[in-house]
Formats: C-alpha cells, sequence, structure tokens
C-alpha cells in the first residue's frame, strides 16, 4: 500500500510514521508513506496556499490552485484508489472503514486547515470525506495519522501475531474483554480464577460473555447495529 499525504504542516505528521508499528510497517516495505507539502505547489512568491473567502466571513479558505497541481501530479505517476479529505463534517472513522481503506492500493490524504479547502477542490478531486469524531482540530494532520495508524496495523504482516487485530474492540461490533498479566494477586487484587484455570473452552467462553457484557453496558448502540 502507498499512502501520499497532503499538508501544510509535514513536520507535525512524521513522527507517528517514526515509532513503533508504523516504522516498522514502512521498514518492512509493506507500506510507504510519503508527505507532500502544500507550500511547494504554491506558485506565488509568498508561497500562499490559502486565500480569503468570497462573500466576506472570518477565516481564510484552502486555494484550489496548489492543491489541484500536488494532486494532479501524484495521479499522473500512479493511479489512486481514493482521493481523502479529512474534515469534521465528513463520515465519521470506525473499524469498518478502516477494515475496507487497508485492502486499498494507492490512497492520497488531504489534510484541512484554517476554515478548509476551496469547495471546488471536494467536487473535483476528492472521493471520500473522512470525520475522527465530533470535534474540531486545529487541521486535518492528526486526524490522518489516527486514520493511517488504524489503516497500516491492518495489514497482512503489519502485527507480529495476526490473530491480534482480529480480537481488537470493534472487529465484531464488541468491545474487547478485561485483560490481565501477572501477578495473579496484587494488593489483594485478583485475576479472575477462570483465567487461571487452563481451561480454554471455559476461557473463550468467559471472554465472550465479558465481551458482551461490557458492550451492553458501554456501547449498547453497537449490539443494536
Ligand atoms: N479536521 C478538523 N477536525 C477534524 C476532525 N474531527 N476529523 C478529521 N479532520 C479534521
Amino acid at each position: 500500500m502507498r499512502i501520499d499525504i497532503i499538508t501544510v504542516l509535514p513536520d507535525l505528521i512524521r513522527s507517528p510514521f517514526e515509532a513503533s508499528i508504523l516504522k516498522r510497517a514502512i521498514a518492512k516495505g509493506l507500506v510507504e508513506v510519503h508527505m507532500h507539502n502544500l507550500r511547494d505547489y504554491s506558485t506565488n512568491k509568498h508561497k500562499n496556499v490559502d486565500d480569503y473567502q468570497f462573500g466576506g466571513g472570518a477565516g481564510m479558505v484552502m486555494s484550489i490552485e496548489p492543491i489541484d497541481a500536488c494532486i494532479s501530479k501524484l495521479k499522473s505517476e500512479r493511479n489512486y484508489d481514493e482521493v481523502i479529505y479529512m474534515t469534521p463534517d465528513g463520515e465519521t472513522l470506525n473499524q469498518q472503514m478502516a477494515n475496507s481503506l487497508s485492502l486499498l492500493g494507492n490512497i492520497i490524504i488531504l489534510c484541512g486547515h484554517y476554515k478548509g479547502v476551496d469547495q471546488r477542490v471536494r467536487d473535483q478531486f476528492i472521493t471520500k470525506e473522512i470525520s475522527i469524531g465530533d470535534y474540531v482540530l486545529s487541521g486535518g494532520e492528526l486526524g490522518a495519522a489516527v486514520l493511517c495508524d488504524a489503516i497500516i496495523r491492518l495489514i497482512p504482516g503489519v502485527l507480529s501475531n495476526e490473530t491480534s487485530a482480529l480480537t481488537d474492540s470493534f472487529q465484531d461490533n464488541l468491545l474487547s474483554p478485561p485483560i490481565y498479566t501477572r501477578p495473579a494477586e496484587y494488593k489483594g487484587w485478583k485475576v479472575p480464577d477462570v483465567l487461571l484455570s487452563g481451561n480454554f473452552a471455559e476461557i473463550e467462553k468467559w471472554r465472550e460473555d465479558m465481551a458482551y457484557e461490557h458492550t451492553k453496558t458501554r456501547r449498547p448502540d453497537l449490539l443494536e447495529e
């Protein structure tokens, strides 16, 4: 998979790809991540990428020209499956979306800034708009990092124990059951006996029951889906 990220703040989004699972995925060649500084595509002498809103109003708008230049250059080099725009009014990211995006070959992610992008960018170039939740961030970069993490860890070979992504919360519309490690007792606080029993059928049943109870209490909406 190849991910091209278009941003005015490449430094803000580099570090998530330089540690742990994402770093290893890149090192193994399972994913390529390329940052593109939108200012490099600005043709005006101040390297501006934004302008005032037509009709008046507070806040600057990201201009179409540098975005068109950057996306068109990328598209001339290879085909893309999706051109994603990170925006609070996009479709809310969930595990099903991450699952399907992780199957794609090449994607572009455009990070919004200021008031957002000129609507013509959305109309002409964007194939999918994604929000990471009902709150407003200062820009799309952190959202793009969240999206990339959610996608990349699902690419086969990225997680060392491939089954561990399958038992994540949300994979079956269920939250994860509680987990424990040693010591079996700490300050009188005990790990549930069943987990120490060695009876794997019982353990599996306990985990399923707990996942269901946990979901019913915290996220009953998931059980209705
Ligand atoms: N940009 C600003 N807020 C955002 C959000 N909630 N999700 C994605 N991109 C954003």
